[in-house]
């Protein structure tokens, strides 16, 4: 049972309420503002008026009431709260049972009890570069996903690719005027984005360039043989770039059906809000009003051009409906940034639609566009043309270059590392650096991106946390050398009493479950991240002020031990959920 339950119950006697108002009575608990003050309070506010007295007259009356047990050393009245102060070992005990003995591993819950949660994040659009911002969607995308998983949620990973617009026009364009097959062959989707900027410069200056572009990509929407096997070439090229990526960062989909792919469903959709008397001509296109359902001004939502091609949106609209028949999704998740009045368009178009067609359910409220802030400051040596596969290499090889000069000025904190090791780690640790920082804040925040600070092993970094896990790992390898037993899911004998440092670090281990549980509801997992930059600062200072392995006193080294395990074993889990590797040495 957790601690605060078994608090709550006694307040319930104690105030003589029913016991199943215990949860109720549970989530009124706060922690006091030091250690000194207790491990729990119950503020007394809130029953001044049922009980019409003071609200320190009640926290008084009720102190008197409470008594010790095996777990609630003392409870007092302190001004309007009764403060608990709990029978340290026993409430460790409880604790490191919590995280160590679930079979699950900790945190672990079914929330979600099988419901769907798509999630459509990455989406790098074919012929354009796989921009960093891509990066951003991408690792908030998977970390949501995790999260999700994590949760007892099915969740289904959707990489809707940009592979359908207007730009394939310009490609096919630049590509008829001057392409070479050699070129493509090596240099693959570097030189599709190439003939795209080369064409789009041109029609800057040269406006019948626009005009050709937009005819060749309406060939291809009507199935013109010749452009639609240009368009497949092109097409797998990009895809295959863009795997390299995500195999490098562990990363895969359930799908990688793009807006090509609902296309075939496009001009069903548009009949469907036709029929329904939600569409509207508009000067010659083709329009849903929106306004309304969002209660401000917006542009309509243009489901057809006036010269008959069919729209971003609309693709969006018919992808979400088949989503929703596919798989009656809990949530429909649309990780991308910049894109809030688009998303607003389509979900309050879909809601018309869904009134129009009577329907009982009103599923478009589940869906949602969770967006983000902009990274300032990225630039590689390469220029600013950024590739995320760039940013990736150096990302590793910067990681490389600072362990080195570690392990030149501290050797014996930073052995030499064999080579093979070396790049391991350079890779692991590059990619901690960048992951990490995208959720160092909150999403929705702007965030500078320096390559000095997100590669620090201290601070609020990727690094600082594997590192911290590499500590961990290095005291069970010291305690293995002088023989002693690798803590396992049996909770040792605590010592009578628990040091400070040692008694907050047990306290935030109880942290992770509900971080994990913010970061799905808000979907933020910069809740993990920041739980977990707490865990460590709260093991460091452990690790600072007390000995872990004393051989003058087994029993605090086996407890000690054991609260290392299980330390190690959340940030790993909850590193894991980032999609940052814990590693073992650094
Ligand atoms: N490819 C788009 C872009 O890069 C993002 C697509 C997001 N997903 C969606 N269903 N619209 O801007």
């Amino acid at each position: 049972m957790p601690i605060a339950t078994h608090i709550a119950q006694a307040l319930c006697a104690a105030l003589e309420y029913a016991p199943e108002r215990a949860e109720e009575v549970a989530r009124m608990l706060t922690a006091p503002p030091g250690l000194a003050m207790g491990d729990f309070a119950f503020p007394c506010f809130q029953l001044a008026r049922a009980l019409r007295a003071p609200p320190p007259k009640i926290a008084a009356d009720l102190a008197a009431r409470l008594q010790a047990d095996a777990l609630v050393a003392k409870a007092v009245a302190q001004g309007p709260y009764v403060n608990f102060f709990l029978q340290r070992p026993e409430a460790a005990r409880r604790v490191l049972a919590a995280v160590l003995a679930d079979p699950q591993g900790p945190g672990r819950r079914d929330l979600g009890g099988g419901q769907v949660v798509v999630l459509d994040f990455s989406a790098p659009n074919i012929a354009k570069p796989f921009h960093f911002g891509h990066l951003r969607s991408t690792n908030l995308g998977a970390d949501l996903a995790r999260i999700f998983a994590f949760l007892g949620y099915r969740v289904v990973r959707r990489n809707y690719i940009g592979d359908w617009g207007t730009q394939f026009g310009f490609v096919i364009y630049a590509w008829q005027k001057w392409g070479e097959i050699a070129l493509l062959r090596e240099r693959a989707i570097d030189y599709l984005v190439e003939l795209y900027v080369r064409a789009y410069r041109e029609s800057e200056t040269d406006p019948g360039v626009r005009e050709q572009a937009r005819l060749l990509f309406l060939r291809l929407e009507q199935g013109d043989p010749e452009i639609t096997s240009l368009w497949q070439q092109f097409r797998e090229l990009s895809l295959a770039g863009f795997m390299k990526t995500y195999q490098r960062l562990g990363i895969s989909f359930d799908s990688y059906a793009g807006e090509a792919a609902v296309n075939p469903l496009v001009e069903a959709t548009i009949e469907r809000f036709l029929r329904a008397g939600v569409a509207e001509q508009s000067q010659g296109a083709l329009v849903v009003q929106v306004s309304a359902v969002i209660g401000r001004e917006i542009a309509p939502l243009m489901l057809r051009k006036s010269d008959g091609a069919s729209t971003y949106a609309a693709r969006d609209c018919a992808e979400a409906l088949d989503r929703w028949q596919r798989y009656g999704f809990a949530a429909n998740i649309y990780v991308v940034s910049r894109q809030e009045d688009h998303f607003a368009q389509v979900f309050a178009a879909l809601t018309r639609l869904a009134e129009a067609e009577g329907w009982e359910h009103r599923w478009p409220a589940h869906c949602e566009n969770v967006s983000f802030g902009y990274v300032r400051g990225m630039s590689t040596r390469k220029g600013e043309a950024v590739w995320l596969e760039a940013v990736l290499d150096e990302a590793r090889d910067r990681a490389r270059r600072i362990r080195e000069e570690k392990s030149a000025a501290n050797p014996r904190a930073f052995p030499a590392l064999g080579n093979g090791e070396l790049d391991a780690v350079s890779e692991a640790v590059g990619q901690a650096a960048l992951l990490y920082f995208d959720v160092s804040a909150r999403r929705l925040s702007d965030v500078t991106f320096d390559w000095d600070t997100v590669l620090q092993f201290e601070g609020n970094t990727g690094p600082y946390l594997q590192y911290s896990h590499a500590r961990m790992c290095g005291i069970f390898r010291r305690a293995a050398a002088q023989g002693l037993a690798a803590p396992d899911a049996t909770v040792p004998e605590m010592p009578a009493s628990l040091a400070d440092e040692e008694w907050s670090l047990l306290l935030a281990l109880r942290g992770f479950g509900p971080a994990v549980e913010r970061a799905a509801t808000l979907r933020e997992p910069h809740e993990v991240a920041r739980y977990l930059h707490e865990l460590a600062s709260a093991y460091n200072v452990f690790y600072n002020n007390c000995t872990v392995i004393d051989p003058a006193d087994p029993l605090t080294t086996r407890a000690r031990l054991a609260l290392v395990a299980a330390c190690r074993a959340v940030l790993a889990t909850g590193l894991g959920l980032l999609g940052i590797q814990p590693l073992e040495t650094m």
